[in-house]
C-alpha cells in the first residue's frame, strides 16, 4: 500500500448510542479483535495516511472521547449535541474542515472493516478532474435500509435514502456504504447547502451528491465487496465483523510466515505481532498486546494476552500467559501453567501446573509441578525472585516477598517464607514417619474386622 502522507482530513462519526446493541456501553466502544469499533476507523485512517483526524461524538461521552484521544492524541474531538443527521454531524467538525484540506473523508465509527486502500481511493478521487464527491458503493444482497445509488449512465446522480425512496428505487441493489469523500475546498459549501426536507427531517450527508451535480461537478462511486461495508447495528453484526476480521488477520500472519494448523480456531487481536516461523496449534486465543518472536511454538489451547514470547520458546498445551509475562529465548511453559507479570529467563522451564505471578525467574531455572508464588496477602502484591538455574521442587509455595538464590534447591512440598541463599537447599517439611506393620494392626481392631466381613457379603 502506498502511503501518501497528505491525504487530507478524515472525520469519524461516532455519535449515537446504538440502541440495538442493548448495552450500557456505547456502540462504537464495542470491540472486535480486541479493538473498539471507533478504534478500527481511526487506525485505518492512520494507516491510509490522513494528515488530520477528527471525531464527532455524542454529548456527555467522556468514555468515547477518551478512547479517541488514546488512539489519536492529535485528533480533534467535536460534540454533536443533537442528532440531526449525518451532514449535521460532519458540520460539527467545521473548524477542522476550514483548515483547508484537499479532501475530507467521512468515516462511520460503526463500520470497522473498511480498508485503508478504499479510504485512499475515495480521497484521491475528489482531488482529480472535476470530481467533488466520491461514495463507497456496494451491491447489497438485501438493500433494505441503505441509501440507493441513483446512476445516470456511469455517473452518480444522487442518493435516495431508503425511507425516501419510491418502490422502483427500492429495487436498486447498488447502495451507499456510508463512506464519502468531499473535495476539501467545496466541502463546507456543499454541507451548508444540505436541507432537512425529507422523510426523517434530517440533514443527509448523502444529499451532497445531488448538490455537486446541480453545480455541474463530477461524482464517483468506488465499489467494494459487501463484506467491507458491513456495519454494526446489533451484536449479530458485531460477530459477523469479528468473523471477517479474524479471517483477514489469520491470512495476513500466514502470508507473513506463520504456520497455523487450524487457522479457523485461532483468534487474534489487531495488534498481535508474530514473527516468521512461529507455529500455532489449534484453539489458541491472543488478546491485546502479544508479541511472539521467531521460531516459538504455541501448542494447542493456550490463552495469551499482554505477553512477550522469546525466540524458540515452547508454550502449552493449555498455558495461560497474562499481562506482563515476558519469556526469554527457549523458555518452556507447559500445561496448566499461569504466568502473570513475570519474567522467565532464557531456557527456564515451568512445565506443569504452576502459578508464577509478580516474579522474575532466572535463566535455566526449573520450576516443578505445583509450584505457586504466593504473591498476594489480601492487600498488596509482592515479588518473588528466583535465581538462575535454581530448582524449585514440586508442590512448593514461595511466599512473597522472597528471594531464591542462584542454583538453590527447594525441597518438594516446602512453604518458603525466608530468603534462600545461592547454592543452598531449603526444605520445610515435617519428617516422614513410617510405622511398620501398621495396616495389619488397624485391620484387626474388632470393629474393623466386623465391617470388613460385612463388605465381603
Ligand atoms: C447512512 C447513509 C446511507 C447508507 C448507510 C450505510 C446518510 C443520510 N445515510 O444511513 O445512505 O446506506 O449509512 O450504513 O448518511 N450519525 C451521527 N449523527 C447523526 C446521524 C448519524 O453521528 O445525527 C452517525 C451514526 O452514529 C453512524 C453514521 O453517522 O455512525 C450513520 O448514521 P445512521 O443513522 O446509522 O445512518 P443510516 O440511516 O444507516
Ligand atoms: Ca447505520
Amino acid at each position: 500500500m502506498t502511503n501518501p502522507r497528505n491525504l487530507g482530513l478524515a472525520i469519524v462519526l461516532a455519535a449515537g448510542e446504538g440502541t440495538r446493541m442493548k448495552s450500557a456501553t456505547p456502540k462504537v466502544l464495542h470491540r472486535i479483535a480486541g479493538l473498539s469499533l471507533v478504534g478500527h476507523a481511526i487506525g485505518s485512517a492512520g494507516l491510509a495516511g490522513f494528515a488530520d483526524i477528527a471525531a464527532v461524538i455524542g454529548p456527555d461521552r467522556p468514555d468515547v472521547r477518551a478512547e479517541v484521544s488514546r488512539l489519536s492524541p492529535q485528533a480533534g474531538v467535536f460534540e454533536q449535541s443533537e442528532r440531526r443527521g449525518t451532514a449535521h454531524a460532519v458540520l460539527q467538525a467545521e473548524q477542522a474542515i476550514a483548515r483547508g484540506h484537499d479532501a475530507v473523508v467521512v468515516l462511520f465509527g460503526d463500520t470497522p472493516l473498511v480498508r485503508p486502500q478504499t479510504m485512499q481511493a475515495l480521497a484521491q478521487a475528489v482531488t482529480q478532474g472535476d470530481c467533488a464527491v466520491a461514495v463507497m458503493g456496494f451491491e447489497a444482497a438485501d438493500p433494505t435500509g441503505y441509501g440507493r445509488l441513483i446512476l445516470d449512465g456511469d455517473n452518480l446522480a444522487s442518493i435516495r435514502e431508503h425511507k425516501d425512496a419510491s418502490a422502483a428505487e427500492r429495487e436498486i441493489r447498488i447502495v451507499n456504504g456510508g463512506l464519502m469523500a468531499l473535495r476539501g475546498a467545496l466541502a463546507l459549501e456543499m454541507l451548508r447547502a444540505v436541507s432537512s426536507g425529507n422523510a426523517q427531517n434530517e440533514f443527509y450527508l448523502t444529499d451532497c451528491v445531488a448538490i455537486a451535480r446541480q453545480r455541474g461537478l463530477g461524482t464517483r462511486v468506488i465499489m467494494v465487496p459487501e463484506e467491507e461495508a458491513q456495519g454494526v447495528n446489533d451484536r449479530v453484526q458485531l460477530s459477523t465483523c469479528e468473523r471477517v476480521l479474524q479471517q483477514r488477520l489469520r491470512e495476513h500472519h500466514m502470508r507473513a510466515g506463520v504456520t497455523m494448523i487450524a487457522p479457523e480456531t485461532v483468534f487474534l487481536s489487531m495488534d498481535t505481532q508474530i514473527a516468521r516461523d512461529v507455529t500455532i496449534a489449534p484453539n489458541c486465543i491472543f488478546g491485546p498486546g502479544v508479541k511472539i518472536s521467531e521460531g516459538a511454538v504455541i501448542n494447542a489451547f493456550c490463552h495469551i494476552e499482554g505477553a512477550e514470547i522469546g525466540p524458540d520458546a515452547i508454550i502449552g498445551p493449555y498455558a495461560r500467559l497474562r499481562p506482563g509475562a515476558k519469556l526469554g529465548r527457549g523458555a518452556h511453559i507447559g500445561n496448566f501453567v499461569e504466568i502473570k507479570n513475570a519474567t522467565i529467563g532464557e531456557g527456564a522451564k515451568a512445565n506443569h501446573l504452576a502459578y508464577i505471578g509478580d516474579a522474575s525467574v532466572g535463566a535455566g531455572a526449573n520450576i516443578g509441578a505445583g509450584t505457586i508464588t504466593c504473591n498476594y496477602d489480601g492487600f498488596y502484591k509482592h515479588h518473588t525472585e528466583i535465581g538462575a538455574n535454581a530448582f524449585i521442587g514440586t508442590n512448593s509455595s514461595l511466599v512473597a516477598p522472597v528471594k531464591i538464590g542462584e542454583g538453590a534447591y527447594i525441597g518438594s512440598g516446602s512453604v518458603i517464607t525466608r530468603d534462600v541463599p545461592a547454592g543452598a537447599l531449603a526444605v520445610e517439611r515435617a519428617p516422614t514417619t513410617v510405622r511398620e506393620g501398621w495396616v495389619e494392626k488397624f485391620n484387626s481392631r474388632p470393629g474393623n474386622v466386623k465391617k470388613a466381613s460385612e463388605k465381603r457379603k
